[in-house]
């Protein structure tokens, strides 16, 4: 019984102390502090767990992903969006702010090969919460562009 009431209390104490860190403002938000590898671990299973459960958008009947007119177009809508500012592309500088994003944003034909075309329609359209991804849905871009953008 002893020994439950003392686990009871250290958990209240871990409790209050993590209430003060956080709540207090001695946790820092800052882009510069680095993440301890655990959190970098969970916050990358966290997100790829959760797209894998979110993406089931399939592309339109009518829609051919491997068209060539398609890729083009997405390859436009790419540039029109500022995807380019964050994620860079062939011939295009990626803009100075992006070295300071903190998640880093990723250079895309590294992920493209990991993430369905359901997935990268999701994150387009959805964005990722607290990352400075966005949603490309509340930006105004409709479905037909964003899959061109997955095509391209
Ligand atoms: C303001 C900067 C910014 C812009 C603009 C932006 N992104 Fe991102 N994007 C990010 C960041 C940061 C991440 C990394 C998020 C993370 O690590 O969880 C990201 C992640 C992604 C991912 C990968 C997710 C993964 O699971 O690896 C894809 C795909 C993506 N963006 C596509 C796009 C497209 C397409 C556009 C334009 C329509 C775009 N992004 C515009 C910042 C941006």
């Amino acid at each position: 019984m002893r020994i439950l009431a003392v686990i009871g209390a250290l958990a209240i104490v871990i409790g209050l102390g993590a209430a003060a860190f956080f709540f207090g403002g001695f946790y820092s938000v800052a882009a510069t502090a680095e993440d301890p590898a655990v959190v970098t671990w969970a916050l990358t299973w966290v997100r790829t767990v959760s797209i894998d459960r979110h993406a089931d958008d399939q592309p339109p009947a009518s829609f051919n992903i491997g068209d060539a007119a398609a890729v083009q177009s997405g390859a436009k809508a790419f540039a029109a969006h500022g995807c380019t500012n964050c994620h860079g592309a062939p011939g295009v500088n990626w803009a100075k702010f992006s070295e300071g994003l903190h998640p880093d944003p990723p250079d895309l034909k590294d992920v493209v090969d990991q993430l369905s075309p359901a997935q990268l329609f999701w994150v387009v359209k959805n964005g990722i919460n607290m990352t400075g991804m966005p949603s490309f849905a509340l930006a105004g871009a409709k479905d037909d562009e964003i899959w061109s953008i997955v095509a391209s």
